[in-house]
């Protein structure tokens, strides 16, 4: 099969990772694919902020995210361990920036997959990086002014495989 299709195919969100940290080619790579993704009036307004696992950026958005939910002990973090977290941000004033982000992160889900790598894509901590301490973590995460965190991606290598989710083909409507 045709590689593109095969990876958005096979691509399912992997929400367990081994320990083994992604290579700077494979990191170059998503970056890549994230950036080229297409933009609405070519505006390539999107920036992304990669961080590793290690860093206590990390922790610091799982805390924020839990307080803003009163969870305190989710059964996994924000990124499920996995070694790459990507956060994408886009210009807040640009009525395309959502798309934009929607289609960079998919772009990147699609490009992890064909590496061979699994990933999942994170919304959950927008009320956390958008809330009160949006100051705060914009600067952390290199949010540049007048921007806004949109969505991110975790990747890694996965600790198990999964099946795709089947979809209900009569969602497409042909006017044929
Ligand atoms: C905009 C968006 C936000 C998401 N946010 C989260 C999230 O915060 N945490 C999570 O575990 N999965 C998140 N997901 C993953 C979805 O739950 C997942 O894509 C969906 O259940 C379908 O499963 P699949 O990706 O395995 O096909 C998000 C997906 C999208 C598109």
């Amino acid at each position: 099969m045709n590689e593109v299709l095969n990876a958005i195919e096979k691509r399912s969100s992997t929400r367990s990772y081994t320990g083994e940290p992604i290579t700077g080619d494979e990191l170059d790579a998503l970056i890549r694919a994230g950036l080229q993704a297409p933009t609405a009036t070519n505006r390539q307004e999107l920036h992304i902020t990669v961080a590793n696992s290690g860093n206590p950026i990390l922790a610091e958005i799982e805390a924020e995210k839990n307080r803003g939910f009163g969870t305190e002990n989710p059964p996994a973090n924000f990124y499920y361990d996995a070694p790459t977290v990507l956060f994408i941000s886009a210009e807040t004033a640009f009525s395309w920036s959502k798309v934009d982000a929607g289609i960079s992160v998919e772009n990147i889900a699609v490009a992890a997959e064909g590496l061979g790598l699994g990933s999942v894509i994170i919304g959950c901590v927008k009320n956390a990086l958008c809330g009160d301490k949006k100051a705060y973590f914009d600067k952390a995460l290199k949010i540049p002014e007048g921007y806004d965190f949109e969505i991110a991606i975790a990747v890694g290598h996965k600790a198990a495989e999964k099946i795709p989710h089947a979809y209900d083909a009569d969602r497409a409507m042909s006017l044929r």
